[in-house]
């Protein structure tokens, strides 16, 4: 293994920090070409491109793990390469394979290899792929030309003094129509979750809960993560619905709950006046792993889930867990984990 570089990997949060390569390739009559890894972080493209008008972007989000035994890998990158291939379907955008996806991951793990945290710090490689339509356009209509990137940045261990329950509000706003791109990591949901975010966070909510669209009853999202609640007789639930993002994270834990907690484990609607039915709940994804949360308030009421200050013992154990086998502390199962190799 090379050395790390000279960063306080304690003080990481999730900002962005420059990394020394990052891997673009271009798709232009029809296909894309090999690749590259390249110094520059800057694009150049048209000031017509349909990117920037009309949001024909996706984008990923995972991470790259250093071992106990200094190797590095990645947690299910061919779940984000098909997630990326489901958006680009919505988008009518060219997909991207997921054999080209990984091998790009992998490229730019290698490449920025001193950047991988160290294990133990509970830090870790965050990587970014995208997909934004470029070239010269400006009618409504898919893009001439189209960048496929990917970038990485290390970031910070999610709870840095320790899990800590967060509250949330129910939104007065939706983030995806019933048949929009709730389910495509698109920009556009995320440039719509900005203000609802923001009034939460204006009243001291860690971000707000989003209904079903259609009858605003169930709950979809929180925030940006899926929801779970642990039921007082011991079911891991999980929102089913066209418009929520399918999160990596929560059909890990889905497995994780059945097949290492030995619970029962659904996706289902979860209404968001039955959460009495709840003892614990928790937002999970990337970056987090898990999010505990602390209370809902809905209709000018608080429902305080577990606790406001401590983790619920069931929510703890699927932390574990997942972090275990992300880390390679715990056997994941077949196919989860991709080893980068060494350069
Ligand atoms: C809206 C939304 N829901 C859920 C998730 C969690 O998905 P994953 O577990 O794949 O990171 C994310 C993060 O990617 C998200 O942006």
């Amino acid at each position: 293994m090379s050395k790390t570089v000279d960063i306080n990997w304690g003080e990481l949060g999730f900002s962005y920090i420059k990394t020394d390569l990052r891997y673009i390739s271009k798709w232009k009559d029809g296909k894309w070409d090999d690749g590259e890894l390249v110094e520059d972080n800057m694009l150049t493209i048209s000031e017509a491109s349909t990117a920037l008008h009309y949001g024909q972007q996706c984008f990923e989000g995972l991470k790259a793990y250093r071992t106990k035994e200094n190797k590095i890998q990645l947690f299910r990158p061919d779940q984000n390469a098909k997630r990326m291939i489901e958006s680009c379907k919505r988008l009518l955008m060219p997909e991207v394979p997921v054999e080209k996806f990984i091998d790009a991951c992998i490229k730019v793990v290698q490449a920025n290899e001193a950047y991988v945290p160290p294990y133990g710090t509970g830090a870790t490689l965050y990587l970014r792929p995208f997909i934004i339509g470029v070239g010269d356009n400006i009618g409504v209509k898919p893009a001439p030309e189209y960048i496929f990137c990917v970038f990485c940045v290390p970031v910070g261990p999610y709870f840095k003094g320790g899990m800590v329950p967060v509250n949330f509000n129910v939104a007065d706003y939706d983030r995806a129509a019933p048949y929009g791109t709730g389910a495509a990591k698109v920009g556009g949901n995320y440039a719509a979750s900005l203000y609802p975010h923001e009034l939460a966070a204006k009243r001291g909510f860690a971000d707000c809960i989003y209904l079903d669209p259609a009858t605003h009853t169930k709950i979809e999202e929180v925030g940006s993560a899926n929801f779970f609640g642990i039921t007082k007789n011991n079911k891991f639930i999980t929102p089913i619905s066209p418009s929520i993002l399918p999160s990596i994270t929560k059909y890990s834990l889905l497995h994780v709950a059945k097949e290492y907690l030995g619970l029962e484990a659904e996706e289902t609607d979860v209404f968001i006046d039955k959460l009495d039915d709840f003892k614990e709940a928790g937002a999970c994804g990337t970056a987090a792993v898990i999010t505990p949360i602390g209370g809902i308030e809905y209709k000018g009421k608080l429902h305080v889930l577990y606790s406001e200050t401590e983790v619920g013992p069931v929510t703890k154990k699927l932390y574990d867990t997942l972090y275990g086998i992300q880390f390679g502390d715990i056997k994941a199962p077949e196919g989860w984990i991709v080893q980068v190799p060494d350069k």
